[in-house]
């Protein structure tokens, strides 16, 4: 038995031919006034990738809470100065673990004007490694299972505050630490 369809017919009266470009003059100018902003907002991105002077990891290896704990400990002893600071080398890498709610070591001291290069790892939570003031832009995620190498030059000699800005349990806003920069 053929199927007999039914004839289709809309509810809907169908719209004249280029409705769609009879816009009225108040949504042009919004429409252009949207485009106009996004180009600006673009190019401020664009400007600020380029200009400014981010810091971010270059570099990060995996590694394990175990691990990493037992690297920060062991350097940390090695390079203890006679007042029980630990203090990275000029030339040598500095070694920081993240663990709830501190730092490790704090504070770690480096010295004014050289290029210091810090590796961070958590060893147990995410959390925050950021720099407060100093002319510093560090500004880092701290996961677990990964060391994240960061560069630091300052020049101003003087005791930096760290501070965690992840949120990773109940003494998170008491979580900072100490870089000290020495001449
Ligand atoms: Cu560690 Cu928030």
């Amino acid at each position: 038995m053929a199927s007999v369809e039914a004839p289709v017919t809309s509810p809907v009266t169908p719209q004249p031919p280029g409705w769609a470009r009879r816009f009225p003059l108040d949504e042009r100018v919004f429409m252009w006034l949207i485009l106009g902003l996004g180009v600006v907002m673009a190019a401020i991105s664009l400007a600020w990738l380029f200009a400014a002077d981010h810091n971010v990891p270059t570099r990060s290896y995996t590694t394990s809470p175990e691990a990493w704990s037992r690297k920060v400990t062991a350097w940390a002893g090695q390079h203890t100065d006679a007042r029980g600071r630990v203090v990275v080398p000029p030339g040598e890498d500095g070694y920081v673990m993240a663990a709830r709610y501190s730092f490790f070591p704090d504070p770690i001291v480096i010295k004014a004007g050289v290029k210091t290069r810090l590796w961070i790892s958590s060893v147990d939570n995410l959390h925050g490694y950021s720099i407060v003031g100093g002319g510093q832009n560090l500004n880092l995620e701290i996961a677990p299972k990964h060391a994240f190498a960061v560069t630091l030059k300052p020049d101003e000699p003087g005791t930096y505050l760290v501070v965690c800005n992840e949120y990773c349990g109940l003494g998170h806003h008491g979580m900072k630490g100490h870089i000290v920069v020495e001449r």
